[in-house]
């Protein structure tokens, strides 16, 4: 088997897989297939396609600014493979960024609606801007292969240098925006992540990483397409890079030592730990790589610094995003169908960059592997007139065949449970009822509850007894969009937020008259403002409007109605076991319905009613 065929079936089969999940959210939601909640709702689309995706092709930018402004012409044999990549990178972003919108059809938006406040409107702009640069300078590579369209392609290569101007100053604005838009965010970052100077850390990373991850797929292809690399232009191009790396490390250490933070590098802490992972890939081994003049020229160390480089940038940015380290607050596990999704469009992004390797002139000649379909169809002798050889299937044969199966595959993996789809998952198969009953799993680990919602709606006809207190501007509000997380309580109201200029913006005495002691018996009541905040018919008597963890808040509402109405209703004294609502496939941890001894290690989070913490104000 030669190495293009295989690497390339690999491809191949993950698009397929990754294609089917992909087609079932376009199809059915988000919900179906990822474990995004309204708590964590950027997952791992954005942390290891969009934010390393776009800092990757930072190469493209780095690129033409080196060979078209620095002039060093040693790397002009590059330009054409920089900027593809780049353009790739982007698309592979913006494809991630499609996929992960909750309504993916509003992505037009920012174009009409100006929001110029909005970090993410800079990005989204400058992602836009940067594409079409991006498309531009890349389409006369393909038009070369055409007698028509000479006019465009000879104006576009004209004024290229104006092209590589727009794109290195649309590049510098949003590679930096993107680490703007984390300032905003510190309570989701770790400290050794958090810094002011993230918009700088994001750009210089970028420049730093960009050229090294053009190092890397030329590497890997020279590989597959069995060419020579040229490693002496390659190591060059590394050194340059370093002296980026080395800005970089430094920056971020002093800034790490001047905010007195150091300390909490070796502390210890599994968040310590990944740092200095992080640190050593991104900064330290391909410093002593690169630096060490001896090294630098062979091809393995080539191979290592690239690698290692690359996969710190990307833990970086997946760390910032928050997927690695969801510091503290509700906790989020992607699915295998995200991930699937996440490496089919990487995959596919290979497969393009490959055709264009093998159709246009990317190097000095197209780069066809030797031995690709040249041998669907053995020879023929004359003389004997015998066919020589078995035929050999024709690589688009192979592959369609490959891509066709592992999208049924990846139809047929996706539970039939999953497609029903959000937090609350309706439930298909439930008594007459049919989809009126609701799964009830706030943290979607399927461990859920049945939940017949019209029937208990039915006995209990007023929505107010659950439905006790709701979002501003919204009548009927989750559970979970105030009993954020699955076993903590977490802040309903948010003091600070509302008297703080980015959020409410709302001055001290509007809540608290002059004078007056603060307090939450003397501050102005919530429904003065929120008129929808309670339910008509409900009453609120919160103090420190502290909402009681998912788990706590339906056992507290759940359990309680049911332990009274087993006494009440002779032949339901089963009403209060857990197992009559924890029924299902999982009814096999709750030994008898007792509720002292259980196996799931979930169990150790559990304030059972009984132990029901009296909440202050009541
Ligand atoms: C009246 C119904 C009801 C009864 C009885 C009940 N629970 Fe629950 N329980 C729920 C609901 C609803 C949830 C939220 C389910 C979810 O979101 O995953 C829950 C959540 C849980 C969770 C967290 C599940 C997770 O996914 O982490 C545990 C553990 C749990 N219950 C244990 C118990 C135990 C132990 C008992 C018996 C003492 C019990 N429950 C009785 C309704 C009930
Ligand atoms: C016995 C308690 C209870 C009563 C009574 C009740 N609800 Fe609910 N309702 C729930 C729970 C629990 C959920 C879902 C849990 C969550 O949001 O995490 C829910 C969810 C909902 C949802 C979202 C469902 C979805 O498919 O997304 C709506 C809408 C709703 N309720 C409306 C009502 C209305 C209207 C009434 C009164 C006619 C009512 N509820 C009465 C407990 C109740
Ligand atoms: C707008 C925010 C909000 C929403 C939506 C909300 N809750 Fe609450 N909930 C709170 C707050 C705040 C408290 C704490 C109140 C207190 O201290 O008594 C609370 C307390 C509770 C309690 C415990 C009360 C006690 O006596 O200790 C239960 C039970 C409860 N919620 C159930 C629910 C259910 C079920 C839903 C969805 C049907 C829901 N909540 C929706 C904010 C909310
Ligand atoms: C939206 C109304 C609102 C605004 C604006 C507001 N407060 Fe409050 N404040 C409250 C409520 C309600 C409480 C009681 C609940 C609590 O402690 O969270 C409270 C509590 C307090 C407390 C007592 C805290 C405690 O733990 O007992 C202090 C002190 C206070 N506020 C100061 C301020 C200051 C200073 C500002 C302006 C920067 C401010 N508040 C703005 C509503 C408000
Ligand atoms: C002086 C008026 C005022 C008072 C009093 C007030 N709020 Fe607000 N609140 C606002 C404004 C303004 C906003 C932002 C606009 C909006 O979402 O409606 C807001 C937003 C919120 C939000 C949404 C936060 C978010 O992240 O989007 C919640 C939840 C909230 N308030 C809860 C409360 C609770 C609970 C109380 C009572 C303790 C309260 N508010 C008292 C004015 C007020
Ligand atoms: C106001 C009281 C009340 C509340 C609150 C309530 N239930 Fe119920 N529930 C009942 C009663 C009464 C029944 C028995 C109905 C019957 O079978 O006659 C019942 C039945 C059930 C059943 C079916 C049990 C069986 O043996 O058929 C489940 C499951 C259930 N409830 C889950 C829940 C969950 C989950 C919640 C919280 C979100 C909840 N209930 C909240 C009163 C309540």
């Amino acid at each position: 088997m030669d190495r293009a065929r295989v690497f390339k079936s690999i491809l191949w089969t993950i698009s397929g897989l990754g294609a089917a999940a992909l087609a079932t959210r376009f199809l059915i939601g988000l919900g179906s297939i990822a474990n995004m909640n309204d708590a964590v709702p950027w997952g791992i689309w954005k942390g290891f396609n969009i934010f390393p995706g776009i800092a990757l092709a930072g190469g493209g930018f780095v690129m033409t600014a080196i060979i078209y402004i620095m002039g060093r012409e040693e790397y002009h044999k590059y330009a054409k493979v920089s900027v593809l990549l780049a353009f790739l990178g982007y698309i592979t972003a913006a494809t991630a960024l499609v996929t992960e919108l909750g309504l993916p059809w509003f992505v037009w938006h920012p174009i009409i609606y100006w929001q110029h406040h909005s970090p993410l409107f800079e990005v989204s702009w400058c992602v836009m801007l940067y594409l079409t640069v991006l498309f531009l300078e890349f389409v006369p590579v393909p038009l070369e292969e055409t007698s028509r369209f000479t006019k465009v392609r000879k104006f576009l290569t004209k004024y290229k240098i104006v092209l590589v101007f727009l794109g290195i100053m649309i590049s510098t604005l949003h590679q930096s925006s993107l680490g703007s838009m984390w300032l905003i965010t510190p309570e989701k970052l770790h400290p050794l992540w958090y810094t002011q100077l993230l918009p700088i850390l994001f750009l210089l990373s970028a420049i730093a990483i960009g050229p090294i991850m053009l190092i890397l797929a030329i590497l890997v292809i020279s590989r597959i397409y069995r060419r020579k690399t040229d490693n002496q232009t390659l190591a060059r191009l590394g050194v340059l890079s370093s002296f980026m790396v080395l800005t970089y490390g430094l920056v971020r250490l002093i800034d790490i030592g001047a905010n007195g933070k150091f300390a909490m590098i070796f502390d210890g802490s599994w968040q310590s730990a990944i740092f200095i992972v992080e640190m050593s890939l991104m900064v330290i081994i391909p410093l002593i790589l690169m630096g060490i003049r001896k090294l630098r020229n062979s091809s393995s160390s080539l191979w290592v610094a690239s690698l290692s480089a690359v996969i710190g940038l990307g833990l970086d940015r997946a760390n910032i995003a928050g997927v690695m380290l969801s510091v503290d607050g509700p906790r989020y596990t992607p699915t295998i169908f995200e991930v699937l999704v996440s490496l089919s469009i990487i995959s596919a992004a290979i497969l393009v960059f490959l055709f264009c390797i093998e159709r246009f002139k990317i190097w000095d000649s197209k780069w066809e592997d030797p031995r690709e379909d040249k041998k669907s169809r053995p020879d023929f002798d004359r003389s004997s007139e015998v066919w020589l050889g078995t035929p050999r299937l024709a690589g688009r044969t192979v592959y369609t065949l490959i891509f066709v199966i592992s999208l049924a595959v990846g139809f047929a993996i996706i539970p039939g449970k999953r497609i029903y789809s959000g937090g609350i998952q309706k439930v298909a198969s439930q008594k007459s009822l049919g989809g009126d009953t609701l799964f009830i799993d706030g943290n979607r680990d399927n461990y859920g509850v049945n939940f017949d919602h019209k029937a208990h709606v039915i006995r209990d006809s007023s929505c107010v007894l659950c439905h006790h207190m709701n979002q501003p501007n919204d009548k009927q509000s989750g559970c979970y969009t105030c009993h954020l997380d699955m076993y903590q309580r977490t802040d309903a109201f948010k003091h600070d937020w509302h008297a703080n200029p980015t959020g409410a913006n709302i001055s001290c005495t509007e809540c608290h008259a002059v004078d007056q002691e603060r307090l939450a018996s003397t501050a102005k009541a919530c429904d003065q403002c929120h008129k929808d905040l309670i339910p008509p018919g409900a009453t609120i008597t919160v103090d420190k409007y502290m909402a009681p963890s998912y788990t706590d808040a339906m056992h507290f509402l759940c359990v309680d109605c049911h332990k009274q109405k087993a006494v009440e209703l002779a032949d339901k004294s089963n009403l209060a076991l857990c197992a009559t609502c924890h029924t299902s496939e999982h009814t096999d941890h709750f030994v008898d319905g007792v509720t002292d001894k259980y196996k799931h290690p979930y169990f150790n989070h559990v304030v059972l009613p009984e132990n029901r913490p009296t909440v202050e104000g009541h």
